[in-house]
């Protein structure tokens, strides 16, 4: 199923959403790829050294784009049409530049493969976030380890290998970054000799990176677990791919539906990436089946209970799903806690939240919601994609009208959301 409803022509930062609350959601939707998944596997292509790899049922969604930008600039052939995304070539150039890098956080997940195959690579450094603090530290230790000299000046990373290929070793994460997992599996593809990742994300990102390199000729053992073993080739060979569906988007529309009191059937994507937030939502009063065949049914929606929510490394909830959350326990009966153990400080919606209504108190990483009160509509603005989402939601249950800025951080990972909403019964109009 894709959707046919119309697109706003350009969205700038004056754009914004109109919604009118109060709408159940009902029906069938679907979940497009994922943004996190597909910005490592874009990464990956670097590994290829002049072969093709093909991404299938890619979403327009600006994150996408700055990365397609980013290899293009390295000297890769970028194109992207009918939703298939081709990469591959030579690198001519291992230096990024700012313009591009500060745009997304991700383009720090180049280093694993620009430093195996080029030897080389200056990155400026992403930076923090709207979400809080976001160091490269584990990043710069972990690689280091294969064999990989660093400096940092004037705010660029300048990495460069001691000689090539890299030395396999058993590295330890002290904390499991997804993104530095990812570095790793790809520096280590192309390694000399074994290595292994111990305390290694366990995200299902991670698996589908795993997965798409091992199809590349890649020896990659134990992907999801906490301990990954690279068994390092020397070449790997281009294939055609179809990342995994976006699981967050998967919850974004789950909460949409619970949250509005609705009912209907979310297609295309794997129940299991979901279970903490399907426990979560059952838990709360929501009823709910998952198929193993790749859809979620919510029967019906009543909220009866409050929530406690702890946002944390895979399998638990993910912190990507904790504004969502947050929002969604402001219609459940009672106190409910939302605790981020991933980034602290990313609770920008709870203040947006506020304007509607919400009682929220926030203490440090935990977030404490006085539920089951009514919210209504109000002129509220999001900084980061998952924030938006989230007062997306609010809107969607809010009485009377709620506009909602910021749909630039919405285009960042999500083609077709709203789109996907109104085909659910959302009243949304474009400004
Ligand atoms: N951290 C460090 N040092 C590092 C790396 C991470 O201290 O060198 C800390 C971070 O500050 C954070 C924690 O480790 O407190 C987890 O960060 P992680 O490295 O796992 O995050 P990431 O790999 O940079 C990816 C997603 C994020 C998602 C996180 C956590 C991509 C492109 N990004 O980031 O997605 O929140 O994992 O699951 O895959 C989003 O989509 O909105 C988003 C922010």
């Amino acid at each position: 199923m894709t959707s046919t409803m119309a697109k706003p022509l350009s969205i700038n930062d004056q754009s914004y959403i109109r919604i009118q609350g109060g709408k159940q959601l009902y029906g069938t939707t679907y979940t497009d790829k994922s943004k996190n998944a597909i910005l490592q596997l874009m990464a990956a292509s670097i590994l290829l050294q002049n072969d093709f790899l093909t991404l299938d049922k890619i979403p327009e969604i600006t994150d996408v784009f700055v990365m397609k930008n980013i290899l293009s600039e390295l000297g890769l052939k970028c194109t992207y049409m009918n939703e298939t995304l081709k990469l591959g070539g030579l690198i001519r150039n291992c230096t990024i530049s700012q313009d591009l890098a500060s745009e997304i956080r991700a383009s720090i997940v180049l280093l694993g493969a620009m430093l195996t195959t080029y030897g080389e690579v200056e990155l400026p450094l992403p930076g923090g976030d709207k979400i809080g603090n976001r160091p490269v530290d584990i990043h710069i230790e972990c690689l280091s380890e294969l064999g990989v000299d660093f400096t940092i000046s004037n705010g660029v990373i300048h990495g460069k290998a001691k000689c090539l290929p890299l030395k396999g070793s058993t590295i330890f994460m002290r904390f499991p970054s997804v993104l530095a997992t990812g570095n790793l599996i790809m520096a280590a593809a192309l390694a000399d000799g074994v290595t292994k990742i111990q305390n290694a994300a366990c995200e299902p990102e991670i698996v589908d990176l795993a997965v798409l390199l091992n199809s590349m000729g890649a020896k990659i053992k134990g992907a999801g677990t906490n301990e990954i073993t690279v068994s390092g080739v020397t070449q790997l060979h281009g294939i055609e791919y179809e990342p995994i569906p976006d699981r967050i988007e998967t919850g974004t529309l789950l909460v949409a539906m619970v949250i509005t009191g609705g009912h209907g059937c979310i297609e295309q994507c794997i129940p299991e990436h979901n279970s903490a937030l399907l426990s979560l939502l059952k838990s709360c009063g929501a009823q709910i089946t998952a198929s193993p065949d790749g859809y979620i049914e919510i029967k019906e929606s009543r909220l009866i209970k409050p929530l406690n929510a702890i946002a944390m490394t895979y399998p638990g909830i993910p912190t990507d799903l904790q504004p969502m959350i947050t929002c969604l326990a402001t219609q459940c009966p009672g106190t409910s806690t939302v605790t981020d153990c991933i980034y602290p400080e990313r609770f920008a919606h709870v203040t947006e939240l506020q304007k509607l209504g919400a009682e929220i108190m926030q203490n440090g990483n935990k977030a404490i919601i006085y539920g089951g009160r009514s919210l209504n509509g109000a002129y509220i603005e999001g900084n980061d994609i998952r924030c938006v989402t989230s007062l997306i939601c609010a809107g969607l249950v809010a009485n009377g009208e709620t506009n909602v800025k910021g749909l630039k951080h919405l285009q960042r990972g999500h083609a077709n959301l709203l789109q996907k909403l109104i085909c659910l019964n959302a009243d949304i109009d474009f400004f």
